[in-house]
């Protein structure tokens, strides 16, 4: 088991007046060569969770095990460096990870804290680059003059580069376009299928459907549901509480069985979608 959380909470400002409890009592394993969604309303812990992957942020009780490392109220993060090659965590706000004066620079930063030739790292970083959609052009270019999107895609490839076992992305497509939102997702279901674990943080459940296996709910800070995908989205009702839609397609297979039609709910397929209806169509 590569992730595993056992009772962790998270206190913002803890012993503080104005301490907050982001996380209360998460237990969650994730599976070795998964692909799962965390969803839940704003404010429900989703950032909070991920950041406890490589110890960016402490639990205030309870402990995470991520392979081999133990993250714990009193483990210090200094001990941790190696965990941040093996986890790597795009950030939900692109600008908090870009701060060198060329995306070049940016890129090879990681790398080369880890020892990396400057050459081999260069080399490393133009692949990087060209896996998220960027030409070479780029490469000599202030990160700060970049659109959102384009420092979303900076700050992607600056993981990327690191060849982490464990790709944990928050909130990853956002401002992107359609179609660079497509191509991202494909580009973290291609790195799943040659066995990296991938934690993606979304509000776009479409995205859930089409790439993810497994999924995390979370509500207030507690994980109110886990399971596989075609599992969470079983339960309409019970989404609908949480505010949280169901994808087109599933909402689509829904209304169908509402009028009579009997197809499996767990289709993520259009191709599949079609042969069902025209299945039952035939059958009527
Ligand atoms: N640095 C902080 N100090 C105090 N409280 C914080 C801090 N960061 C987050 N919180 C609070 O913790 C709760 C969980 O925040 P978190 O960012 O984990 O939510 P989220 O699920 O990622 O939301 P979103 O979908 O808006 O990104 C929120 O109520 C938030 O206000
Ligand atoms: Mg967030």
């Amino acid at each position: 088991m590569p992730i595993r959380f056992e009772k962790v909470e998270h206190l913002y400002s803890d012993g503080s007046p104005v301490s907050f409890q982001a996380l209360k009592g998460i237990d969650l394993d994730i599976e070795d060569g998964s692909m799962t969604a965390i969803i839940g309303h704003t404010g429900s812990g989703k950032s909070t969770l991920i950041q406890h992957i490589n110890a960016l942020l402490l639990p205030s009780s309870g402990k995470v095990t991520v392979q081999d490392y133990v993250i714990s109220p009193t483990e210090r993060p200094a001990k941790l460096k190696p965990l941040r090659q093996i986890a790597g965590l795009v950030f939900q706000f692109p600008e908090y990870q870009l701060f060198e004066e060329t995306i070049e620079k940016d890129i090879i930063f990681g790398p080369m804290n880890f020892g990396v030739p400057e050459e081999k790292a260069k080399a490393a970083a133009k692949e990087a680059l060209k896996a998220v959609g960027l030409d070479e052009s780029y490469l000599e270019r202030s990160p700060f003059d970049l659109s959102g999107g384009q420092k979303r895609r900076v700050a992607i490839a600056g993981i990327l580069v690191m060849q982490p076992e464990i790709l944990v992305l928050d909130e990853p497509t956002a401002g992107l376009d359609p179609q660079g939102a497509t191509e991202m997702m494909e580009l973290f279901q291609s790195l799943n299928r040659q066995g990296i674990t991938v934690l993606v943080v979304t509000h776009d459940m479409n995205q859930v459907l089409h790439y993810c296996d497994h999924a995390v709910v979370m509500s207030e800070g507690k994980i109110v549901k886990k399971g596989t995908v075609a599992e969470i989205f079983a339960e309409p009702a019970y989404l609908n509480e949480l505010s949280i839609q169901l994808p087109t397609m599933t909402q689509f297979i829904y209304e169908l069985n509402q009028k009579g039609f009997q197809i499996d709910m767990s289709i993520n397929q259009l191709d599949d979608l079609i042969a069902a209806i025209e299945a039952q169509m035939t059958s009527r």
